[in-house]
């Protein structure tokens, strides 16, 4: 609920705050602006076929309105939609719709010290598991490639490919969220075996090629704001379009703005640019290397997104219904006026009957949007998070004053037990100065 202009440095997200390059904004100028069938919409539709490889393409609003379309014809009262992870918009929407989720990443995803290159993958055997015993209820399987909630962690090649011939075995379709796609194929070429010499834009193509559906958030990987649906299965384009002039608008602008379809189109070329891709991933790299070498509690190895800090060990006298990684995220914002973003027991909701669900990991998430941060911004980050370690124990943990009854994180506020941030600001202020 901060106000922007009170933040220093704004890495509470990479969606939407992407900088959009020259030619993206010079795209936006030129877009033909229609109501219906502008020659933008052609013209993206064209670039997904030739980045990604799909014939047919919906756009919506954002990635969130591509969740809510999926689930509306996919998912009904008791299915079951087996997943690596889940974010909190998926989540919502597979349950709004009366599904469960059920996740199964490799148990190395649940433990932040393992170097696993994949932590983002399924766990293949358990996926045959809940086919084998459930495959009537299942929706789809659902992966994220770089799941956001386990650190920005990736998923492999080979993985994706077992995923896939387990569906086709069950006859079950595969869905990909390829918001930030752009960045499991950086760290396909860089961490798996026989990829390193490829282009990304073949390691894309592969990649995708095993989805039967493929959707995003446009606000990350393309740097615009919007999103959207792609398939080759034209019977379930023809499911999932009948929805769009209902909930976001006519097929060819899907609730965006003409002139982000236009940049959007430039932007999923330029999201594989083999000169442009990895500068956040190097600087996320540097970050959390020197971080773990003095001994802060990050998650390893270094993923994309962000820099992940595991508020359990690093408040670890914090209990976690007082929500250390929302306290985390506060301290860090009064010893820097950098925003980052819980991502722990606050980002879910309680169940139904009112009762906290702990996820399996509490962290702050610190964001690296694209092209928009340098190494000096890195280096402040490093040397105020180090100075908040060494004063952790004046850090206490976060009540509720309003807790909404969904997404709660968005709009809840909270207060500081026994007032910790007023003393932190005391010693920061004794020790740094006042500024
Ligand atoms: N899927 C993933 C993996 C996401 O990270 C997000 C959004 C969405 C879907 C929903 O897309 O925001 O365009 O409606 N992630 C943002 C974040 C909000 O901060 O990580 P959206």
């Amino acid at each position: 609920m901060l106000k922007a202009t009170d933040v220093f440095l704004d890495m509470l997200t990479d969606s939407g705050v992407n900088a959009m390059s020259d030619r993206q904004l010079a795209a936006m100028i030129t877009a033909q602006d229609a109501y219906a069938g502008s020659k933008a919409f052609y013209e993206f539709a064209e670039v997904v076929e030739e980045v990604l490889g799909f014939k047919y393409v919906i756009p919506v609003h954002q990635g969130r309105a591509a969740e809510h379309l999926l689930a509306k014809v996919f998912v009904r009262e008791g299915s079951i939609v087996p997943m690596n992870y889940h974010f909190t918009t998926t989540k919502a929407h597979i349950e709004l719709a009366g599904g469960t989720i059920v996740e199964i990443p490799v148990k190395e995803a649940l433990d932040v010290k393992s170097r696993h290159p994949f932590k983002g993958n399924i766990d293949v055997a358990a996926l045959e598991e809940v086919l084998k015993r459930d495959r009537d209820r299942v929706a789809y399987v659902r992966i994220e490639a770089v799941a956001n909630l386990l650190g920005g962690q990736p998923v492999s090649m080979k993985n994706i490919a077992e995923v896939r011939a387990l569906c086709d075995k069950f006859g079950v379709p595969l869905v990909l969220d390829g918001s930030m796609v752009d960045w499991n194929v950086y760290f396909i070429k860089e961490r798996e075996p026989g990829y390193g010499s490829k282009k990304l834009s073949d390691i894309l193509k592969e990649f995708v090629s095993y989805a039967d559906i493929f959707y995003m958030s446009a606000r990350k990987a393309p740097s615009v704001r919007g999103g959207f649906i792609a398939t080759n299965r034209r019977e379930f384009y023809e499911k999932l379009v009948v929805h769009i002039p209902v909930y976001e608008g006519f097929i060819t602008y899907g609730g965006m703005s003409i002139k982000e379809i236009a940049a959007m189109a430039v932007g999923l070329r330029e999201m594989i640019d083999d000169d442009l891709v990895g500068s956040e991933l190097e600087l996320i790299k540097y970050v959390v290397e020197e971080l773990d070498k003095k001994g802060v509690p990050v998650v390893l190895p270094p993923g994309g997104l962000g820099v992940h800090v595991d508020a359990t060990q690093f408040l670890s006298h914090v209990s976690r219904s007082a929500y250390p990684a929302g306290s985390l995220a506060a301290a860090l914002y009064l010893a820097s006026g950098i925003r980052s973003m819980e991502r722990g027991a606050m980002s879910m909701d309680r169940d139904k009957s009112g009762r906290e669900v702990y996820p399996d990991l509490e962290l702050i998430r610190i964001a690296f949007p694209r092209r928009t941060y340098l190494k000096s911004h890195a280096d402040y980050l490093i040397d105020r998070l180090l100075w908040l370690y060494n004063h952790r124990d004046i850090v206490n943990g976060l009540r509720w004053v309003y807790e909404p009854p969904v997404l709660r994180f968005f709009l809840g506020r909270l207060e500081d037990i026994d007032n910790w941030g007023e003393k932190l600001v005391k010693v920061y202020k004794k020790e740094l100065g006042d500024l």
